[in-house]
């Protein structure tokens, strides 16, 4: 695990899409998007580069990590909306190439098979976007998710419904079922890149960089990732007991590397 800890979210947000924007120059690619706030400005970033950079989205894919069950595609947050809107709608991917699940599908057993499917047949995510809960979330991978889940539904806990509240008109309006990618699923990306702001993720961001591997921190199980960006600003960094150590190799690291 890399833990980079940047002076501000922008800095966080640029950093994300310069990996995002090398993987989708070095040729075809297969993108992994998370929703929610986090991600908001590293998107924002992108769109950006392919106004005024030429960054083209043409040739790459992209797969969801989650989506409401329940809420209709057309639903403002859904996370088809959310991701089209903040997103793919504003850069030059092609049609059809922006993968979710369907959380109004009839079967949903049989619809988290399909996304398996869908994802290995794509050959695998090359780079991953997260963020975390408060209660140490990835994807809606609750507290005590198997570390070798896959795609599945689960239930959301009181506190990521409650976090989630300000994104709909009244608290009961958000969904109690979600479907996610599981731990197992998002382990297989090629490169995770973990982003987290603001002093609300501290708590959350220590327990799974420097906590012990445990299914009650499900973030955690990215400690067993060869390849795991974990991109925070100070805020977010307050709680980590080795900053120093994190801000000096990382400062010491050879340009050539990148993320
Ligand atoms: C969203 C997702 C969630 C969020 C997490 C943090 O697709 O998978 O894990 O990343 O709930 O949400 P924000 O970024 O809104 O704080």
């Amino acid at each position: 695990m890399e833990i980079v800890i940047l002076p501000a979210p922008a800095d966080v947000a640029r950093t994300a899409a310069d990996a995002i924007e090398q993987q989708v120059r070095s040729g075809p690619s297969v993108l992994g998007l998370a929703t929610g706030s986090t991600p908001l400005g590293t998107y924002q970033e992108l769109i950006r580069r392919h106004r005024n950079g030429g960054l083209s989205f043409a040739g790459a894919e992209a797969f969801l990590l989650d989506e409401y069950v329940g809420l209709p595609s057309t639903h403002p947050q859904s996370y088809h909306s959310v991701i089209r809107d903040e997103f793919t709608a504003n850069v030059d991917f092609v049609p059809d190439a922006v993968h979710g699940l369907d959380g109004m599908a009839e079967d949903l057993e049989a619809e988290v098979a399909r996304y398996e499917a869908a994802i290995a047949a794509a050959g695998g995510v090359d780079i991953q976007i997260l963020g975390i809960g408060t209660d140490g979330h990835v994807g809606f991978n609750e507290p005590m998710s198997s570390l070798g889940s896959r795609t599945r539904i689960k239930t959301l806990t009181r506190q990521t419904r409650e976090d989630n509240a300000r994104f709909f008109g009244d608290p009961s309006e958000v969904p109690e079922h979600v479907l996610t990618q599981g731990l197992g699923t998002i382990r297989e990306a090629r490169h995770l890149l973990l982003l987290a702001m603001g002093e609300a993720k501290a708590e959350a961001i220590a327990a799974a960089v420097e906590g012990p591997v445990a299914a009650l921190c499900p973030a955690s199980a990215l400690q067993l990732h060869p390849h795991v960006s974990v991109l925070v600003d100070e805020a977010a960094a307050s709680r980590l007991a080795h900053r120093e150590y994190y801000q000096d190799t990382f400062g010491r690291k050879p340009a050539w590397q990148g993320l």
